[in-house]
């Protein structure tokens, strides 16, 4: 069951990817020796904004709540940790190969179909998991109907999922990359755990992993916050750091990436039947709210409740918030009812008990858990989405003027407000802007630029998604002692004394 979000518009990707390139948001990591498919490296604003996700998620979870701890466990964990999770049994994606391109496929993203005309199989098509993957296919039965000359009419062209086909059919399914059939592999299993070697002997007993996910961090240090935290159940931990993944398929910009960040929670629960489905709906809206409180309008998030038959054995249920991304509405936030599972793999792998004594109702258990898992830098392609706008306002010169912007909320825009002196070349102006460019950095982050026409300036913080432009002018030394505050979104203009600006602004900003 899918709700669908709304039917604004988004930006195509290709200008998110431009502005962030441009403005020293992201790039593409490794550039200068060609790129490196699947990473990426925040810039001088990309990572204020990165950071100031992290804060507003870990301020909201960690500081304003009594329920929650924080955690920062290492990214190398013993390697038994991923057995016990089952990362190195099952961590995996089924993977085909086409010989002839050497593209490589992720067979749950490869759709392929039978063609058939009057009943009879004609041959079939393939497509890569896309939007209108439907349309593409329709079209590719229509052109080879057309091709062999075949009359009657066309049946309804059913998409599958690779991972369907029967072994047959694999010789006669096209490869999307080559267009004919006898290339595609069988599919294979692709564990996504990034190995490594620990300690100076190279041999199987050294073999480690980069973590996959950071919850597992968090399982293994259940006992230690226990022991330690005086808690009581319900009561979660919160961790963000970095995750790996060797995606076969890294695409969409920083949607799917090989190293990426998440922010996850572990919230436990008693075991009881009541509690978990209360639980778990509270998590999901509170989830919803945090997003619109970092300015994702709430029309752009969807819900998408798995159906139980594709739940793993142990889950009681699992919703993910979906985001309308320039590339189609696609998961940005997993929240799993995982029961008492990890912590009891745990247990017996470890050997060291789990259970937790909940001196309220007199009674030992292993706590149920509930697993809200959100991923950084989808946040901020969600976010970087939902800000970037278009429209028209006048120029220096009063004539329209397109200018693009991002609607960043203040409290994740990688500079709160910007001060800029009239003229560069009046040391009066330069050093009355420059005093109270002074104050204000001391509590926000401030940006200063001095070149260029006023409007030029402007229209270079709106593009970085500043929410406010202070310019001290003439009358500022001359007259009023006051300055002119600029809002990004309506372009209006106020007049604030000097010595207001930073009350001005905390009103504003916080
Ligand atoms: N502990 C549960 C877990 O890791 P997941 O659905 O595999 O669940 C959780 O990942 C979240 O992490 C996703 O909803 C997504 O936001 C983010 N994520 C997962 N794989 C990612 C990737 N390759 N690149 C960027 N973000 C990713």
């Amino acid at each position: 069951m899918s709700e669908n979000p709304s039917n604004r518009t988004v930006p195509s990707m290709e200008s998110l990817v431009t502005l962030c390139k441009r403005r020293g948001f992201i790039f593409q990591s490794s550039e200068i020796y060609g790129g490196y498919a699947g990473f990426f490296d925040y810039g001088p604003l990309g990572s204020e904004l990165k950071r100031n996700v992290k804060d507003a998620w870990w301020k909201a979870l960690v500081h304003e709540r009594d329920d929650v701890l924080g955690l920062d466990s290492s990214i190398i964990m013993h390697p038994q940790i991923w057995k016990a999770s089952g990362h190195v049994d099952g961590f995996a994606d089924p993977m085909v190969d086409c010989k002839e391109s050497k593209k490589r496929y992720r067979a749950d993203q490869l759709f392929f179909a039978r063609v058939r005309v009057d009943g009879e199989t004609i041959g079939y098509v393939s497509v890569e998991e896309a939007d209108d993957m439907q349309a593409q296919a329709d079209e590719k039965a229509s052109e080879m109907k057309r091709k062999l000359g075949r009359q009657g009419n066309l049946d309804p062209v059913v998409l599958q999922e690779y991972t369907e086909a029967l072994p047959e059919e694999y010789a006669l399914i096209p490869s999307p990359a080559t267009g004919k059939p006898g290339s595609l592999m069988a599919p294979r299993q692709f564990n996504l755990m990034f190995e490594t070697k620990v300690g100076p002997l190279a041999d199987a007993s050294s073999v480690a992993y980069l973590r996959p996910e950071t919850a597992q961090g968090i399982f293994q240090n259940y006992r230690n916050v226990v022991d330690t935290g005086r808690v009581k159940i319900p009561f979660g931990i919160a961790q963000i750091g970095k995750a790996f993944r060797n995606e076969i398929t890294p695409r969409n910009f920083i949607f799917r990436s090989r190293e990426f960040e998440q922010m996850e929670l572990e919230y436990f629960i008693d075991p009881d039947d009541e509690t978990w489905p209360k639980v778990y709906r509270y998590w999901i809206d509170w989830c919803k709210n945090w997003l619109v409180s970092i300015g994702i309008p709430a029309d752009m998030v969807g819900e998408d409740v798995h159906p139980a038959e594709k739940l793993s054995h142990y889950s009681k249920g699992t919703t993910d918030l979906t985001f309308k991304f320039p590339f189609g509405t696609q998961e940005l936030w997993g929240i799993a009812c995982r029961g008492n599972f990890d912590l009891t793999q745990h247990q017996e792998h470890s050997g060291k008990s789990m259970e937790f004594f909940d001196e309220a109702r007199k009674e030992k258990y292993i706590p149920h858990v509930v697993e809200p898992s959100l991923g950084v830098d989808r946040t901020i392609l969600a976010i970087l989405t939902a800000a970037y706008t278009e429209d028209e306002v006048p120029n220096d010169k009063g004539s329209p003027e397109k200018r693009t912007f991002l609607r960043f909320a203040p409290q994740i825009a990688p500079y709160k407000a910007a001060v800029f002196p009239l003229l560069k070349n009046k040391p009066e102006l330069v050093e009355t802007a420059r005093t109270l460019y002074e104050q204000l950095r001391r509590r926000w982050n401030i940006g200063w630029d001095v070149s260029g026409a006023i409007g030029r300036r402007y229209r270079r913080q709106d593009e970085i998604g500043t929410p406010y432009g202070i310019t001290v002018d003439f009358d500022t030394i001359e007259k009023d002692q006051a300055v002119t505050i600029r809002d990004r979104d309506t372009t209006e203009q106020v007049r604030i004394p000097l010595d207001q600006v930073e009350s001005w602004l905390a009103e504003r900003i916080g």
